[in-house]
């Protein structure tokens, strides 16, 4: 498989690492600095773009392999406020487009497992319930897109619960996010639900890149050859 990788930060060197171990090739390399080689020609010598750079950039580069016509992965978080407008261009161009706030394995793992506590939850009103989310320093987002999409599981499941905020809730239907910033952190998440009886937590730790890396290879290989937008619950037969 040729890969473009649109952002070459420390998760496209992640994912390079295991690309090339798994025998891939990586034909295009772009950062802040070489922008100008991210042309259609170039990212249309690949098979599969994998886009890891910014809230600030992540549109306009999923945009542009979408219209060169290549499949393509996206990482980036913090800018879903444009995600039915990206939809629509995807489905205009009958293109390929996998997005995932968190492509660890253990992560998707989680997300199941909080969507099953949630629901368990949902009849015990005596609970109370928050999120917590910790990562590095140079995370421009907050709260993390994982966080977010904790979130808005718990959201559909609890009904006293009507939005989240990023910050200590003030009212019984906010579902308050805590983000803390403590280097270097690669992601921890944890969903608490509290009672004056007792508690109940369940953590994510990530300890390293390598779980992002390896689920973002695994998403490139599994859209070859699709057409649509999918998720890591198709690539992870979760659906
Ligand atoms: N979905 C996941 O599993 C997951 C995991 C980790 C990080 N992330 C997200 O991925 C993104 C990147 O994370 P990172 O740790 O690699 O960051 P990083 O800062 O180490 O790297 C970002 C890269 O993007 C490049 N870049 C920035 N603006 C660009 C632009 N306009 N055009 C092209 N390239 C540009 C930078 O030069 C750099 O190479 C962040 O949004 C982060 O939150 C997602």
């Amino acid at each position: 498989m040729k890969i473009a990788l649109i952002g070459y930060g420390k998760m496209g060197q992640a994912i390079e690492e295991i690309a090339v171990a798994k025998g891939h090739e990586i034909v295009l390399k772009i950062s802040i600095d070489n922008t100008a080689d991210f042309t259609t020609e170039a990212v249309q010598q690949a098979d599969v773009a994998i886009e890891f750079t910014s809230p600030h950039s992540a549109f306009e580069n999923v945009q542009k392999c979408l219209e060169a016509g290549v499949p393509v992965i996206c990482g980036s978080t913090g800018w879903l406020d444009k995600w039915d407008e990206i939809k629509s261009i995807c489905q205009q161009q009958n293109g390929t487009l996998l997005y995932a706030s968190n492509f660890s394995i253990g992560v998707n793992l989680f997300f199941e497992l909080n969507t099953y506590l949630a629901k368990l939850m949902a009849n015990h009103p005596e609970y109370d319930v928050l999120l917590e989310e910790i990562h590095h320093t140079q995370k421009r987002d907050a709260p993390s897109g994982t966080a977010i999409t904790l979130a808005e599981q718990v959201l559909h499941h609890i009904a006293s619960k009507k939005q989240w905020v990023n910050e200590p809730a003030t009212n019984k239907e906010q579902l308050s996010i805590v983000s803390e910033r403590i280097d270097p952190a690669p992601g921890t998440h944890k969903i608490k639900y509290t009672s004056p009886i007792d508690d109940i937590e369940i953590i994510h730790t990530a300890h390293n890149r390598k779980g992002f890396a390896g689920g973002a290879v695994l998403a490139a290989e599994f859209i070859i050859g699709k057409k649509g937008i999918f998720t890591m619950k198709e690539v992870l037969n979760l659906a």
